[in-house]
């Protein structure tokens, strides 16, 4: 396959044109295994020369560590570059396992600063809600985020893991630019209420782990056997007899892969674009990989195509995935659906 730049698509109706794949930093500094930072820092620059420009962080990745580790790129391309991170995930410097989540007034003016100086920038081009904390009203939530824009600290508004009803909530008090949650061949949950909210609202749609974490790729059959801190150990879907029976999935997108001499990492990708005519919004997803060779591959899906009938080979499968995405699905939009 030819690796032509990428299309570009709108963020929301009044948010930045970006290459319509983005690329996923958070691996390059927790949560995969370890990193080779020199080909990681390649990778960034490689996805920018492919027609990438947005590019995803918080400030819980690495707790702050993948913000630093992405400055001096963004600051080096801040023209080309869109800026994505997201406040709202807490973490103990004493033990990083713990969280908490903040969606209070204080606690976002605090974050953003934090996310600034790490970054070495003076705006951010796209701040997302990472958590919603239910104890919070929305309102006040996205208003300290509006103060945000009118201070010219954020430039747009984002909200991840929001079910339909939380998005027009807060779609109301200050437009919303993009929804980033997790959608993929293995994981469509958000199609029942946030997918529909946002085609309606004119609301982007940014897909996370659009390769089920790698899962969808061959790349490992069961999380167990992956280095003792990998993240993916924890999600209940990636090992055990979950992962086998999840394997025997992957058989129709092997058959399409090699009717289109493509990988299954590309099919998983090529469904994830064609969601955006399925559910009439923009879809940008955000594959994460430190690694300029996947990089390629990964960008050069963005313009495979499947037919109906292939689609329809896939249509089944989430809905035959064992286990959940996340062992605790509390703080999921499904979770509060
Ligand atoms: N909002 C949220 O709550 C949330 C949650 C999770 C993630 N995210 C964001 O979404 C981004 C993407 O999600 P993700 O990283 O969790 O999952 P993903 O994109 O589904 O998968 C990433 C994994 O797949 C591997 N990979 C990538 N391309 C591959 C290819 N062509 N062939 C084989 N393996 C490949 C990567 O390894 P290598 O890096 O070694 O290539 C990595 O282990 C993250 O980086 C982060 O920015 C957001």
């Amino acid at each position: 396959m030819t690796h032509p730049l990428l299309p570009t698509a709108p963020l929301g109706t009044d948010g930045p044109l970006v290459g319509v794949q983005g690329l996923g930093c958070m691996g390059m500094s927790e949560f995969y295994g370890p990193t080779d930072s020199d080909e990681a820092l390649a990778t960034l620059d490689a996805a920018l020369a492919a027609g990438v420009t947005l590019f995803d962080t918080a400030d819980m990745y690495g707790a702050g560590r993948n913000e630093e580790f992405i400055g001096p790129f963004v600051r080096a391309n801040r023209d080309k570059v869109v800026l994505a991170t997201k406040f709202a995930i807490e973490r103990d410097p004493a033990d990083p396992t713990k969280r908490a989540i903040r969606n209070d007034p204080e606690y976002i003016r605090t974050a953003v600063e934090g996310s600034l100086r790490r970054l070495g920038v003076d705006v951010i081009d796209l701040y997302y809600m990472h958590r919603r904390n239910p104890d919070v009203p929305l309102a006040e939530s996205v208003g300290a985020m509006a103060e945000l824009v009118q201070a010219g600290k954020v430039r747009h508004l984002g909200l991840s893991e929001v079910t339909g009803a939380e998005l027009r909530e807060a779609h109301a008090v200050h437009p919303i630019a993009a929804v980033q949650s997790e959608w993929s061949v293995f994981a469509r949950d958000v199609e029942r209420s946030a997918v529909p909210a946002a085609a309606e609202l004119g609301v982007a749609f940014v897909p996370y782990s659009p390769l089920g974490r790698g899962f969808l790729t061959g790349a490992f059959q069961d999380a167990a056997t992956l280095a003792a801190d990998d993240f993916r150990r924890t999600h209940p879907r990636y090992t055990g007899e979950n992962a086998v029976a999840n394997g025997e999935l992957l058989t129709p997108m092997r058959k399409i892969a090699e009717a289109h001499e493509a990988t299954l990492a590309q099919v998983a990708l090529a469904w994830v674009h064609q969601r955006a005519e399925v559910h009439g919004l923009t879809v940008v997803p955000i594959p994460g990989t430190r690694k300029r060779s996947r990089l390629a591959e990964n960008t050069a899906a963005a313009t495979l195509r499947l037919s109906a009938e292939e689609l329809a080979l896939l249509e089944t499968l989430a809905g035959q995935v064992a286990g959940d995405r996340y062992a605790d699905m509390r703080n999921t939009s499904v979770g509060r659906e």
